[in-house]
């Protein structure tokens, strides 16, 4: 496994856990941090043996505190505009990547924080779970995706008060508006997320991606989400894991499926 400045990076049972180790400044993400977090997606999708990928925060405060406001100083608006489109690469990675991302929200997901959290496929978070996007109080909006994310994920009222008033929101909050999956202790969050991926790896990786695949089409204005999904079925139709699937069902036994 490649090692990382930024990030613990472990495989557990082939499910990546990844952790963002920069504890001192709440875990906020600079621009090393968004690469190394590319870096380890990209290994997430090549390497056939891992199932999926867990991300959380290093120490019991915090998941991701933000962008690294530091780096903010001295940012022309080319830096910005670099920046920003490098984020949003990055963070689309995580959002089509075929296998489940899933992010375990130990504390604080701010800013940069909580979009990275969006970006991920489910959320999960513990009781002390903050959520915001508190970047007009720095004169600036979130610049890696949050501004659409947030809107699919609660709509758009509830988006524009979050996005404007700056205010943060609990892990129960985050529940009831759909932000978040589950609300678990801190101590079980990995578990669950694991539990999850464990689920999800006994399905036919195929069919699992082209879900990935047909779930984004709906927000991407450029397809039509129901033309794709007619594609996706019609591509599964051609798998051995479909004909597997369904003699097995007949069969009346376990599938197993291969990936092909
Ligand atoms: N970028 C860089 N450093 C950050 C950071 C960020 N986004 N968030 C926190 N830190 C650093 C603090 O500067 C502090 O460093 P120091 O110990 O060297 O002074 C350390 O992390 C601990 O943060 P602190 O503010 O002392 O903790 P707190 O418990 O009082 O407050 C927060 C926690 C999350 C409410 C507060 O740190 C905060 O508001 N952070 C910025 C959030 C933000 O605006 N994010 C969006 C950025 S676009």
């Amino acid at each position: 496994m490649k090692t990382f400045t930024n990030l613990l990076v472990e495989n557990i049972d082939n499910i990546l856990l990844i952790t963002i180790n920069r504890p001192a400044s709440l875990n906020a993400l600079n621009r090393l941090t968004i690469q190394e977090i590319g870096a380890a997606i990209e290994e997430l999708s090549n390497n056939s043996e891992l199932k999926g990928a867990i991300l959380t925060g290093a120490g019991d405060k915090a998941f991701v505190a933000g962008a690294d406001i530091s780096e903010f100083t001295s940012l022309s608006v080319e830096d910005a505009k670099a920046l920003s489109k490098a984020g949003h690469d990055i963070f689309n990675s995580i959002e089509n990547c075929p296998k489940p991302v899933i992010a375990c929200v130990n504390g604080f997901a701010l800013g940069g924080g909580c979009e990275l959290a969006m970006a991920c496929h489910m959320r999960i978070a513990s009781p002390n779970a903050r959520f915001g996007q508190p970047e007009v109080n720095l004169g600036i909006i979130p610049g890696y995706g949050g501004t659409q994310r947030l809107i699919q994920l609660i709509g758009k009222g509830r988006a524009f008060e979050l996005l404007t008033t700056a205010d943060m929101i609990d892990a129960d909050r985050a529940e009831e508006l759909g932000l978040v999956n589950y609300v678990e202790m801190q101590g079980d969050l990995i578990a669950k997320a694991s539990e999850i991926i464990t689920k999800i790896a006994k399905k036919a990786p195929l069919a699992i991606a082209k879900t990935v695949v047909c779930v984004n089409a709906y927000f991407d204005k450029k397809q039509n989400g129901f033309d794709t999904e007619i594609d996706e079925f019609a591509a599964c139709a051609a798998t051995e894991d479909f004909k597997e699937g369904a003699s097995a069902f007949l069969e009346k036994r376990k599938a197993n499926f291969t990936g092909k």
